[in-house]
């Protein structure tokens, strides 16, 4: 059967991403997934830590998929970094600017180029940006993931408001996932209380089962994004899960 649905997800070789990659597969989707490690039939080789490899990759993947015609189209820009964790004045600006093309740089060439390719396809199209509470709360520690993720909301937000008047608009959401058992945790535990004072309360929540897994939270991004979620706004996985 041919597929008409397509997603293409970010950082889709492990964690949440690799959730969501298994689970549109499973719905018959089109997926492509993009990552430096990811493997098999939907993966895409993308180093997100190098501005001109992304957009070559990027332009490269959209121009091809935008030859063909689909039903419904989601980007979702899921790939992230927390670190480097630790006061920034004691990290490297190497790590600094990998942080900040991870976290946005690399959702400002996704989006900006899937509008560029899909504006004129008169289909139901969104951009989904995956966020953390991190983007409204500073933490000790986490100076670049958490002005990444403010800008990566406040990227999101304008985006909805410049593509409303449109003909065929693309819409932009936020997802707030939660607290999920991921690689990205583990590196979390594994900072220095000198680095991440709030180390313990994180060490915690993995002890008392407060995780989610990547299957339960992608089944609920799934769920959001297929009642037609209105653009601008912001969805948390944490109000819907089950318990
Ligand atoms: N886990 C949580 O508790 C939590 C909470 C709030 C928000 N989030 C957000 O949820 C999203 C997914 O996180 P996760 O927990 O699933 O993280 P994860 O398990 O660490 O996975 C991160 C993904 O990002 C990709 N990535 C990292 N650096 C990359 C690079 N230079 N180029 C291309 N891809 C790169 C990784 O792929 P490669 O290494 O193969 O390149 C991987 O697929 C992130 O945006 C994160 O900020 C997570």
């Amino acid at each position: 059967m041919e597929q008409r649905k397509l997603v293409v997800i970010t950082g889709g070789s492990r964690g949440i991403g690799a959730a969501l990659v298994q689970q549109y597969a499973a719905l018959g989707w089109q997926v492509k997934e993009l990552s430096r490690s990811g493997e098999g039939a939907h993966h895409v080789t993308c180093d997100f830590s190098n501005r001109n490899e992304t957009r070559a990759c990027v332009e490269e993947l959209f121009s091809e998929l935008a030859s063909q015609s689909w039903e419904k189209v989601i980007v979702i820009n899921n790939a992230g970094m927390v670190g480097p964790v630790g006061p920034v004045d004691q990290t490297s600006s190497s790590k600094w600017y990998a942080n900040i093309d991870v976290n946005f740089s690399a959702a400002v060439t996704l989006s900006g180029l899937f509008i560029k390719y899909f504006q004129f396809h008169s289909v139901d199209k969104y951009i989904v940006n995956i966020s953390s509470g991190a983007a409204h709360q500073p933490r000790y520690g986490w100076s670049l993931y958490c002005a990444m993720k403010a800008a990566l909301e406040m990227f999101s937000d304008t985006l909805a408001l410049e593509q409303r008047e449109e003909a065929y608009p693309v819409k932009s959401i936020i997802v707030n996932p939660g607290i999920i058992d991921t690689q990205m945790q583990k590196e979390i535990r594994d900072a220095s209380k000198a680095n991440f004072p709030d180390v313990q309360r994180f060490k915690a929540f993995k002890e008392e089962g407060l995780l989610a897994s990547p299957e339960d939270v992608a089944e609920e991004i799934i769920n959001i994004l297929s009642t037609g979620p209105e653009t601008g706004q912001t969805y948390n996985v944490t109000d819907q899960r089950k318990r």
